[in-house]
This record gives structure tokens, sequence and C-alpha cells, in this order.
């Protein structure tokens, strides 16, 4: 276990038996980025590594990089040839022999860095003129319904949820404009609903609640946390739960920009 951005902990068994979904569903972004033979190619916030394994198969050499310790060495353990970094988004710069990169792609990591500025600027450090940086993460109205029953119950606990809020979900129009503000040119940009079977059956909330919502729970005492997933799960049944499954209201962002 190790922590990353907003104190959320990452569990990199579960992250792959529970939550490969991510994984899965990032694959599109990887038709927008286009790895070409040869190119060289960062993978920020790459998890256990399932899609930088998919670029580097590709025929590009992909790096990946991401705060928990934890996720590295599955990633390093599942995928030996290709390499692996700790790094934080928001503060990373190369190593000083290391040639600026082809592309950074990113999935469904950005929405847990609350300074998007520095993790721009990361990027663009890390780009050669002209390279490019493809994301999508999670966009403006993001599981709001989910958000809406944990800050509910939350508040009725008399927790400060505000403080400890994780999540930095933006609109097109808040995005663009700062990768602009940072030396990019916006090509594409979408937001788009995307719900999220969350697989598990009946268990499928209450598993997402306890690998995602660790940073609104932290601290609390284990019956408070209980009786708070307990109501959350039973308020989001009848608009999320269908046919004996879960699924998350997912929204995504989704952008292509190269450094100028
Ligand atoms: C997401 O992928 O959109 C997401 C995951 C965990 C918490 C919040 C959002």
């Amino acid at each position: 276990m190790a922590k990353t951005e907003g104190n959320q902990t990452w569990d990199a068994q579960h992250y792959d038996d529970r939550i490969g979904f991510v994984s899965r569903l990032g694959k599109g972004l990887i038709e927008l980025l286009k790895p070409a033979q040869g190119e060289r190619i960062i993978d920020l916030g790459c998890g256990t590594g399932d899609l930088a394994q998919e670029i580097g198969s590709l025929g590009a050499t992909c790096v990946g990089l991401d705060y928990s310790a934890d996720m590295i060495e599955a990633a390093r353990r599942k995928y030996p040839g290709l390499s692996f970094r700790v790094a934080n988004a928001e503060e990373f710069r190369l190593e000083q022999d290391e040639k600026p990169y082809d592309a950074v792609f990113s999935n469904a990591a950005l929405h847990w860095m609350l300074r998007p500025e520095a993790v721009i600027t990361s990027v663009r450090h890390a780009l050669r003129p002209g390279g490019r940086f493809v994301a999508e993460f999670g966009g403006s109205g993001n599981v709001r319904r989910i958000v809406e029953a944990l800050t509910t119950q939350l508040e009725g606990a008399g927790v400060d949820w505000k403080a400890r809020y994780p999540w930095y979900f933006p609109t097109v129009g808040e995005y663009a404009p700062l990768l602009e503000k940072h030396g990019f040119e916006v090509r594409y940009a979408e937001l788009y609903d995307r719900p999220t079977p969350l697989g598990d059956g009946e268990d499928g909330m209450r598993n997402w609640l306890q690998a995602f919502a660790g940073p609104l729970l932290e601290g609390l005492d284990p019956e408070r946390k209980e009786h708070i997933v307990a109501r959350c799960v039973r308020t989001l049944a009848s608009e999320l739960f269908r046919d004996g499954e879960w699924s998350a209201d997912y929204r995504r962002i989704r952008v292509a920009a190269f450094k100028r």
C-alpha cells in the first residue's frame, strides 16, 4: 500500500482484481494517442502498467510513472521488460540526460491531482516541441450522484468534507485555457457521459467506495464509516442499481493538445 494525491491509498491487488475496468476502458484513448513505431511515450499515472504495456505492444517505448510505489512495484512484476518509475505528476522533471518525449498519455489519473497547472507544467517540460498530451479523466459532473450521496451523509455526520475533497473535475472551458496558458495548442477536447458498470453484482458500489472514497472517509471510526457507506449504497440503489448490477455515473473529459 502507498499514498497518492489527496490521501487516497492504493492497493495494487485490489486495483487489478476489482477495478480492472479502469484500464480496459482506457484502451479507447490509445486510439486517440495513435502511438507510432519508435516513439517515446510517458504514461502518467500508469497504475499497474496495463496501458503502458499496450502502448509498448504497438511499437512505442513507453515509460510508466505513478505516485504510488505499490502500483509501480506491481507494474514491474507484471511487465519486467518495461520501465516504471515512482513520480509525482505535479513536480516531476526529466532526468539530466533524458531526451524529451514525443507524447505524454494519461488515463483516469488527473482527477486526483488538485494542482492542474503544476501537472501541465511537468508535462510541458517532458515533451519535445510538437509533442502531444493525450489525456482522459473525470470531467465536470463526474460521479455526481455518488458525490451527492457521500457529501450528504458526511454533512449529516458533521464531517467537514470540503476540507478533504480529493477530486478535480473540470469543464472543457476550464481545462483548455489552462493548456493554452502553458503553451499548448488544444486540437481536441470533449466532455462526455460514460456510465460505467462496476461489476461484482450487488457489492459493486461498496467496492467502489472502498477503492476510491478513502480520503473522504479517512479517520472516521469503523462503525461511523460503515453507517455512511451503507446509507450511500441504499440511497444510490434507486438510480444506479439495475438488474443486479451497479453502474457509476462517470463523465469523462478527453483532450489532445500539442506543445507549441
Ligand atoms: C474516475 O475515474 O472518474 C474516478 C475514480 C475514482 C474517484 C472519482 C472518479
